[in-house]
């Protein structure tokens, strides 16, 4: 056994800003009371990756092993963890729930602020790093640094699943999916016969797609200006298809305020571009409108629109990892999908062995992906 001893693995090291990812074989410390070391088996590839990869998070800390979409394998606990034991399938959560702050109590929220300083600074809650290479200290990232054949999380930042699901699939439910499919579980809870836009069709905005259909929203509307992405999102569900770029002269809200008689009962901002933000909102239906955000913007931008659009009923939310708590959630979204009622393959466009996670990224930014997995 490997319990007690720094491992030697490879990982997938993010030196400093804007420059593609190195492979290395890194050190990781056993876990410290409290933690626990996972042995990695897949991690999908994610914007907030490549956000702090571009320099442009004000957060961002380098040298750093990004990743925080993956699943994987105890290898051992650390002192006074009694969750989980060598072996369990585990999937790692970068919105942690404690049960215990105020935050965890408190019915309205899944936003754990147990460790969210640590976190933050990419470190563990005792202020170290579990991580090194060359003698370098490496920092966490998320809480989940999946980019790592082995990783340090606390246990409070893992939730343990079916050991049949296969692991190379579900690490995506620890990011895009359940973000966008809880966002309209969750957070918007549309109901049957709604009328629904969704502003970019990438894997969030597909998931939050699935999650429409699950209600049995009766128009579901997805906008995207690239045209490429209407076909997988009609398997997905939507019905109608808008381009922004074939209505140049018109503000999109508009043209989504007469194709649907009045604007829409639901509208989900999926892209992070605060200008869509203010489209998606005023296209909600005056009186009962709700537009949830659910991209992330890039840091210091602002929203803006008028305030009549609120007093004459429409409702602004946003929403964080879909409004699950996490470890009481992500097990049951496992189970969904090992009964057939949730989608994850397709999602998943690439697979790639880690020796080429910088591929991923390069499909992700050229728009010709929706998820690319990478495989230890
Ligand atoms: N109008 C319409 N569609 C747009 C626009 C726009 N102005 N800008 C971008 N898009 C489309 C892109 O063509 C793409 O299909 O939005 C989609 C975004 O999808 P992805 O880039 O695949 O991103 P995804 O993984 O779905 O995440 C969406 O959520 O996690 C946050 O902030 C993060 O930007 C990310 C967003
Ligand atoms: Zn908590």
């Amino acid at each position: 056994s490997t319990a007690g001893q720094v491992i030697k693995c490879r990982a997938a090291v993010a030196w400093s800003a804007k420059k593609p990812l190195s492979l290395e074989t890194v050190e990781v410390d056993p876990p410290k009371a409290g933690e626990v070391r996972v042995k990695i088996k897949s991690s999908g590839v994610c914007h907030t990756d490549a956000y702090t990869l571009s320099g442009e998070d004000p957060e961002g800390i380098f040298p750093v092993i990004l990743g925080h979409e993956g699943a994987g394998v105890v290898e051992s606990v650390g002192e006074g963890v009694t969750d989980f034991k060598s072996g369990d399938h585990v999937i790692p959560l970068y919105v942690p729930q404690c049960y215990d702050c105020e935050f965890c109590k408190h019915p309205k929220t899944n936003l754990c602020q147990k460790i969210r300083v640590t976190q933050g600074k990419g470190l563990m809650p005792d202020g170290t790093s579990r991580f090194r290479c060359n003698g370098k200290q490496l920092f966490h990232f998320m809480g989940c640094s999946t980019f790592s054949e082995y990783t340090v999380v606390c246990a409070i930042s893992l939730c343990k699943v079916d050991a049949k699901a296969p692991l190379e699939k579900i690490g995506l439910l620890g990011c895009g999916i359940s973000t966008g499919y809880g966002a309209a579980l969750n957070t918007a809870n549309v109901e049957k016969d709604s009328t629904v836009a969704v502003f970019g069709l990438g894997g969030v905005g597909l998931a939050v797609v699935m999650g429409c259909v699950e209600r049995g929203a009766k128009q579901i509307i997805g906008v995207d200006m690239n045209p490429d992405k209407e076909a997988a999102a009609r398997k997905f569900g939507i019905t109608d298809f808008v381009n922004p770029k074939d209505h140049e002269k018109k503000p999109i809200q508009e043209v989504l305020v007469e194709m649907t008689n009045g604007g829409l009962d639901y509208t989900f901002e999926c892209i992070g571009n605060v200008d869509v933000m203010r489209s998606a909102l005023e296209a909600c239906h005056k009186g009962w409108g709700t537009s949830v955000i659910v991209g992330v913007a890039g840091a210091g931008k602002e929203i803006s629109t008028r305030p009549f659009q609120l007093v004459t009923g429409r409702t602004w939310k946003g929403t964080a990892f879909g409004g699950f708590k996490s470890r009481d959630s992500v097990p049951k979204l496992v189970d969904k999908y090992m009964k057939k009622q949730l989608k994850i393959d397709e999602f998943i466009t690439h697979t790639m062995p880690v020796e080429e996670i910088n591929r991923g990224f390069e499909l992700m930014h050229a728009g010709k992906s929706l998820r690319s997995i990478v495989n230890f």
